[in-house]
């Protein structure tokens, strides 16, 4: 019984240790040639291995990180289960990411950053405190609470909303498209951390920025193709909206001449929010193996009709 990791080397040599040390009886490898397609039974990558079907035995496919929209419309044969990192190590990095965005916004940081680039030296008015500021997550499954929770301690008022109803200590939480209308008129920060769906790509656009406060600010660490980034610079520019941090865009890299990087109120990052952690992943791998070979489900198991319903064409 094999398990084929097709991800980095670097990775790859954590993963090959945690795993003789936990599941000596799984057969780690790293080259599909040095091993028979019949022994392999699972397989970890980022993206869609080409004709599965050559693996008769295959029983799961595992995501290296937490987003698996790369599999959507990927053939992936019937009784083989998808599954998507869902481990601490992941949903720590998000949650500071979060925080870290959501207080540089909230204390001017983007705008310093620019005064600094300028050489100005010059205090701006610090409109609110924490308490006063109400910030919203778009997404409340593992990673959306984390974030809720990482950010409770420095007293902002949290909303979330999800597509179905969710709750959490000390967060007002809103579902549907009337809940979303009411918690983004009453929104100051608002993070986006929405799996890419059919429903979710271009739901950042100027029908959803005139919704916000006016003088509202973006964190956005979904995907790229759910920002409309035109809307998002004409409503920088009209004062709509007062800032954003982006860690994804629309293409990954977001090419030189992009208005984006030069904007005064925009802060990009490379699509770093988080990076899946070799060693807790490898631990959460180990474990998700060991549910697999006893009948139970994985943790993070995906559903696969409802990936396949996305259809990531027809929107925007
Ligand atoms: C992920 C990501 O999906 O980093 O893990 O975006």
């Amino acid at each position: 019984m094999a398990f084929l990791f097709l991800c980095d080397a670097t990775r790859g040599a954590v993963f090959a240790e945690v795993f003789s040390e936990h599941l000596p009886d799984v057969r780690f490898c790293m080259d599909p040639d040095a091993i028979g397609d019949d022994d392999i039974r699972f397989i970890m990558t980022w993206n869609v291995p080409e004709n599965l079907r050559r693996y008769p035995n295959l029983e799961a496919v595992f995501c290296i990180g937490a987003g698996v929209d790369q599999f959507a419309g990927a053939s992936i044969p019937p009784g083989v289960k998808l599954v998507r990192m869902v481990d601490q190590g992941i949903t720590r990095m998000v949650a500071e990411y979060v925080a870290m965005a959501v207080l540089s916004l909230h204390r001017n940081l983007h705008l310093y950053i620019d005064q600094q680039r300028r050489r100005v030296w010059k205090e701006l008015e610090q409109r609110s405190q924490a308490v006063d500021r109400r910030v919203s997550v778009l997404g409340m499954g593992v990673l959306g609470e984390a974030a809720l929770r990482g950010l409770q301690p420095f007293g902002f008022h949290l909303s979330g909303w999800s597509r179905s109803r969710r709750s959490i200590d000390g967060v007002t939480c809103h579902k549907g498209q009337a809940g979303l209308r009411e918690m983004l008129a009453g929104t100051d920060i608002l993070v986006c951390l929405l799996p890419l769906t059919g429903n979710t790509i271009g739901i950042l656009n100027e029908d959803l920025f005139g919704a916000l406060p006016r003088g509202a600010c973006l964190v956005h660490a979904g995907r790229g193709r759910q920002l409309d980034a035109d809307a998002l610079l004409s409503s920088l520019d009209s004062g709509r909206l007062s800032g954003a941090f982006l860690d994804v865009t629309d293409p990954e890299p977001l090419p030189p001449e992009h208005p984006l990087w030069g904007h005064p109120r925009v802060v990009v990052t490379p699509h770093i929010a988080a990076t899946t952690q070799a060693k807790s992943a490898a631990l959460t791998t180990v474990q998700n193996v060991e549910r697999l070979l006893v009948g139970a489900d994985p943790t993070g198991l995906v559903d696969l009709a409802e990936l396949s319903e996305s259809n990531f064409s027809d929107q925007r």
